[in-house]
């Protein structure tokens, strides 16, 4: 069934003017928002582009896609279901070589947070899915059910950066001896279990994430990701990057850092040590979010959003 969205549930578009500022180089480019979720960034750069600028919107996730009324934008707007790793694909599939910008604002929708049935929250009562695309087959309740302790207890230790992971990996192994673990409660109660009182809503919702981003593979997806955003940047465009954790904030900054780095060639070297900068970083510290929008919009308060720009002299 699909969920109707209420006035109170709309999605408000993070960090959106500094987005648009850092990201708009020409106004009438090709721009990929390759996490449309409810399309609030895109609708933003649609009233600044030209008329003959093109949109292009990615999103994994039909339910958030299919809420989008096309005619909010001016512009040609090309709305793809699909992994945003597969953008050299979504290109080519619409004829298109060269984007002047793309977008990842990372994560995901409130929309999807506030459906009980995608078992997101923690503070829900929902099964133990997890996915952003419905159509892929792992969900949390496999990985719950069927990872070793060990593996469990890695994936919460490296995606949520918990302490108390081998703890956690532990009780839900003892859990699921008895009955096979289907919904986000019993994951709750596992890590209740676990903690100390004291530390129970950052440990739920760093275990929560933990089996988020196994579930879809989100640290692989984006490290794929900006390799070809890179690939299909013309010369001067940009590449503007939301995160709301530090794993992912990190491998964005080091992307960014190793690629914006000129390494000359000096005796002895060979062809691959010498590296001619693909990158120009825009944003030397990441942007957060002013106190007023972090005070209206909670999810600003974890946002950190990085810039970098093809570089003019780039060859592929
Ligand atoms: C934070 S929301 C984006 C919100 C959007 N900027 C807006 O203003 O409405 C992130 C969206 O990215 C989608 N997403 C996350 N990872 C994705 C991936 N690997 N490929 C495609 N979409 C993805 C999620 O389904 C979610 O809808």
């Amino acid at each position: 069934m699909s969920q109707v969205i209420q006035p109170q549930f709309r999605h408000t578009p993070v960090l959106v003017d500094e987005v648009c500022t850092l990201l708009i180089n020409d106004l009438s480019g090709i721009y990929v928002d390759g996490t449309f979720g409810l399309g609030g960034h895109t609708k933003a750069l649609s009233s600044l582009l030209n008329d003959d600028a093109t949109l292009i919107g990615i999103d994994q996730d039909q339910s958030a896609l299919a809420q989008f009324i096309p005619t909010l934008v001016q512009q040609p707007l090309h709305l793809v279901c699909t992994n945003f790793e597969n953008l050299d694909q979504v290109l080519a599939d619409l004829k298109i070589n060269k984007v002047h910008g793309i977008l990842l604002d990372l994560g995901l929708n409130s929309f999807s947070l506030d459906d009980p049935e995608r078992g997101f929250a923690f503070s829900l009562q929902g099964p133990l899915d997890m996915r952003f695309d419905r159509s892929n087959e792992l969900t949390a309740e496999i990985v719950v059910n069927n990872y070793s302790q060990e593996k469990l207890a890695d994936i919460i230790f490296r995606y949520g950066e918990e302490r108390n992971s081998r703890r956690i990996a532990r009780r839900i192994v003892e859990m699921r001896t008895n009955k096979r673990l289907t919904q986000s409660d019993d994951l709750k109660l596992a890590v209740i279990k676990s903690v100390d009182p004291r530390f129970r809503t950052k440990s739920l919702a760093r275990v929560f994430q933990a089996f988020r981003i196994e579930v879809n593979r989100e640290m692989e997806v984006l490290s794929n990701v900006l390799y070809s955003a890179i690939r299909v940047l013309v010369p001067g465009g940009r590449l503007a990057v939301i995160s709301y954790h530090s794993l992912e904030d990190r491998m964005v900054k080091t992307h960014f850092r190793d690629l914006s780095q000129n390494i000359p060639r000096q005796p002895g070297m060979i062809d691959e040590e010498i590296r001619i900068p693909l990158l120009k970083r825009i944003t030397g510290k990441p942007i957060i979010a002013s106190q007023t929008e972090a005070a209206e919009n909670p999810r600003a308060r974890s946002a950190k959003l990085r810039v970098a720009e093809r570089t003019i002299h780039a060859t592929e």
